[in-house]
């Protein structure tokens, strides 16, 4: 376990109090805020001035929004633009954005300098919910997602429900797949919420943060419990990656997660009824729960996924409500779940 511990402070209008928060967790008044176009346009200022009233010198730099973004070259930019700037590692590296900005920054102030302080305050459901609490930062290579990052904890999370309202339904929706993956790892009650997810959201937000938490704390490299974290995510990963990321992360989580579920339904994993649930509360959010993609197609694309050891590889299997069990299987048991999984 790393000595970096963050604190993770969830509060509607906190952005507005970021200065005044991280002054007291901070050594240094001097910061970049590291955003994407879109969410700067909306919250830079807000952050900025929050900044600048405690006495904060603040730079700002901002890239185009979307996943095409998070690679080498915007990662370099924005080394770079810390370099300019002459910041040092008592300085720190604010991410305000959903998980593109969150990985991206993440990974630019875990190398800069060979770290500096790191404060992610997201503003996508998903990195609510996931992205900016556990400490995976991360770049894409041209030959894959996520191929190059570092583990690297934040200092400070500052979660603000209330940059939510902006957020596009189907945006928010696909961070919905993530929820309802907590829900199906850990705490079935979640899927209550769920069915008024946005009047819920910031209890929501408390739940799964809590989740994420208590895995990371047993397992921060990513050796052993905290795999469980990809229920629907192997398969989801494999539908993302063959539709030319046409199909959103969660879309392509939310279909592995329900092919998972066929699956251990059909094999006595779990009962019928725990899978039904499960399924019909992804569907009630207007996600995806099936694919056109053959078995075929699809196990060709998980043969390369970076978590695959040469013999095999772990699925999380959904073992009953609220509750999954990691499992290492051979690769032709996992063909074989994956056909099980797709066919009613
Ligand atoms: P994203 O960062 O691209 O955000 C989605 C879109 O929403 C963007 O266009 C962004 O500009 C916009 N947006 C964000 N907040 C907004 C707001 N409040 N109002 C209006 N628009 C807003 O995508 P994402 O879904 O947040 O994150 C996906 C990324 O997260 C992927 O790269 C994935 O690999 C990564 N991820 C990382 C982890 C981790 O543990 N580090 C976990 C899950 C996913
Ligand atoms: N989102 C998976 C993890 O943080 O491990």
């Amino acid at each position: 376990m790393s000595e970096r511990k963050s604190i993770i402070l969830i509060e509607r209008g906190i952005l507005a109090r970021a200065g005044e928060i991280a002054s007291k967790h901070l050594p240094s008044k001097s910061c970049a805020i590291i955003s994407d176009d879109t969410v700067d346009a909306l919250y830079g200022d807000k952050l900025e001035s929050s900044l600048c009233a405690a006495g904060f010198h603040v730079e700002r730099m901002h890239f185009p929004h979307g996943e095409a973004s998070k690679n080498i070259s915007t990662y370099g930019n924005v080394i770079n633009f810390l370099a300019e700037k002459q910041f040092t590692r008592k300085d720190t590296v604010f991410a305000l954005g959903g998980g593109v900005v969150g990985d991206l920054a993440g990974f630019a102030a875990a190398t800069f300098l060979r770290g500096i302080n790191l404060v992610q305050v997201p503003t996508s459901l998903l990195a609510c919910v996931d992205s900016s609490v556990g400490g995976k930062t991360a770049i894409d290579l041209p030959t894959g997602k996520n191929l190059c990052g570092a583990f690297y904890q934040p200092d400070l999370v500052l979660i603000d429900p209330d940059t939510l309202s902006t957020l596009p339904d189907a945006i928010f929706t696909d961070g919905m797949a993530e929820v309802i993956k907590y829900a199906a790892i850990s705490d079935i009650s979640i899927l209550e919420l769920c069915k008024n997810a946005r009047k819920n959201v910031d209890e929501i937000i408390r739940r799964c943060v809590a989740i994420k938490k208590d895995v990371v704390a047993r397992d921060e490299r990513d050796l052993s419990a905290r795999q469980i974290l990809n229920f629907g995510h192997t398969y989801g990963h494999a539908i993302e990656a063959i539709s030319n990321f046409r199909i959103t992360h969660g879309q392509g989580v939310a279909i592995g997660m329900s092919i998972i579920a066929r699956a251990c339904a059909k094999r006595g994993i779990c009962s019928k009824d725990c899978a039904d649930e499960l399924i019909s509360a992804i569907a009630a959010q207007g996600l995806p729960t099936r694919t056109e993609y053959t078995a075929e197609q699809l196990f060709h694309t998980v043969l390369s996924d970076k978590k695959r050891v040469p013999d095999g590889l772990t699925l999380v299997l959904l073992a009953g409500r609220g509750t999954c069990k990691l499992e290492k299987v051979n690769l032709e048991s996992a063909r074989a779940m994956l056909e099980e999984g797709l066919t009613k």
